[in-house]
């Protein structure tokens, strides 16, 4: 036997005993989004690198140390998506999708990131986002963060926590940021290398280390909300009173920078503190300077994205009842006769019962071998036939639950099967 190639590192499979789970998730977030208005946009998993660079930020660590990128055979710098607001804003502005108008836009896909995995963090994950164009807030802020508090309870999750900060406009961020610099820069010693470098690139990031030698040093750092002017404090505001009067609970986090670049005004983030380290299942904000920075025009924006991987692993915690999918029908036939009649009379009773599963045994096999292959399909009912059965035209109805078995004429076996499947659900 030659040796099995492996998987490559940080890229899971997702197995069919998973799937339950996401086609849930899926069916619902996608329900909830077109209930708000939203409509899907597909781009491709290839942008040119310049994309990333001009919208994410060089600085970042998504583009300076996570993509994915290489070379076409004509000489172009490619990469593999790490998210896709800059895709939504490119292919906004290359089919004409904002042109003077408000435009609410969906998608969902596989994401690419060169990170280190662990639990919870891959190197391809599927993201779930939104992005709201043409509308300067604060209602639509409000709306996103209703929108996804919705997805919540309508999955049932509970213990997710809204965590949200403003990091106001780019004079403002240039005043904080020089403040920031003036702070870290009396302690440059116990700065980590990372955030040595980010004194000059990206002040703001430094906000964001995790080192623990570093937390002393962040807590005492400058506010961003001590620095935002009184129309910046006012939308903020606005955002958080229309969370409070739809009841929604949230945390101001002012340590919360966000790891893109893009972002001009409201931040935010709904965390958990049920999956370890890896504890954002949602992020997003304002960014109204982004679809005018890569060649369109001023457009006020707004979005999030949201790790399906994390918010499946929620969702899976203590909930094994999503498993059991819709009653199935297994096709036991013993006997060439039996299988040939038995094929076609199934195929009649797909006819009648669309959305119902029906597994043909699809092969040779003892009547014993067949029915224990019944019961470990998963499916409720056995639909039994031999050669005694094609005689007379007959079939038998078994419970694979409760044991009990009934005989049936072909041509009651779908009001027959159609009882039973009501029974049981
Ligand atoms: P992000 O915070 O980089 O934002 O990613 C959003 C979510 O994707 C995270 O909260 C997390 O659940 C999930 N995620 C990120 N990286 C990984 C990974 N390596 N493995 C598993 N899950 C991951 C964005 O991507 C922005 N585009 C959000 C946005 C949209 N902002 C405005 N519009």
């Amino acid at each position: 036997m030659s040796k099995a190639i492996t998987p490559i590192k940080g890229m899971p499979d997702i197995v069919p005993e998973q799937m339950p789970y996401w086609h849930h998730a899926e069916a619902i977030v996608r329900q909830v989004l077109e209930e708000y208005g939203y409509d899907e946009l597909r781009t491709p998993m290839l942008e040119k690198t310049a994309l990333f660079k001009r919208s994410i930020g060089d600085e970042t660590d998504i583009v300076a140390k996570e993509m994915f990128t290489f070379e076409s055979r004509s000489g172009i710098s490619l990469s593999l998506r790490p998210e896709a607001t800059a895709s939504c804003v490119r292919a906004g502005i290359s089919r004409g999708l904002l042109h003077n108008q408000r435009r609410r836009l969906y998608y969902y896909g596989p994401m690419f990131r060169y990170e280190q995995p662990q639990e919870g963090r891959y190197r391809q994950f599927y993201q779930f986002g939104a992005e709201a164009y043409g509308l300067a807030g604060p209602d639509v802020d409000a709306e996103m963060i209703l929108m996804l508090a919705r997805i919540w309870s309508r999955l049932q999750l509970s213990g997710l926590r809204l965590k949200i900060n403003c990091l106001g406009s780019d004079a403002t961020r240039e005043r904080f940021t020089a403040a920031l610099q003036e702070h870290f820069r009396q302690h440059e010693q116990q700065l980590d290398p990372d955030s040595q470098r980010r004194l000059d690139t990206n002040p703001l990031r430094i906000l964001d280390s995790k080192a623990s030698q570093m937390q002393a040093l962040i807590d005492a750092a400058p506010q961003i909300q001590n620095y935002l002017g009184s129309g910046e404090r006012a939308h903020f505001d606005g955002i958080l009173q229309r969370l409070e009067t739809a009841g929604i609970a949230y945390d101001v986090e002012p340590r919360l920078v966000r790891g893109l670049d893009y972002y001009t005004g409201m931040v935010f983030e709904w965390q958990t503190d049920q999956l370890g380290a890896q504890n954002a299942v949602c992020g997003g904000g304002r960014y109204d300077h982004l679809v005018r920075q890569l060649g369109g025009r001023d457009t006020p924006a707004v979005g999030w994205a949201m790790g399906m991987e994390r918010l499946i692993a929620l969702l899976a915690l203590g909930n094994d009842t999503i498993a059991t999918a819709v009653p199935g029908v297994y096709l036991v036939s013993v006997g060439d006769r039996a299988a040939r009649a038995g094929l076609g009379l199934l195929e009649k009773v797909r006819d009648a019962l669309p959305g119902v599963r029906m597994i043909a045994h699809g092969g040779a096999g003892s009547f014993k071998s067949q029915l224990r292959a019944a019961d470990r399909s998963g499916a409720r009912f056995a639909v039994i036939i031999g050669d005694d059965e094609v005689d007379a035209k007959t079939a038998g109805i078994k419970s694979l639950r409760g044991g009990t078995q009934t005989s049936v004429a072909w041509d009651d076996l779908v009001p027959a099967l159609q009882k039973h499947i009501a029974a049981e659900t």
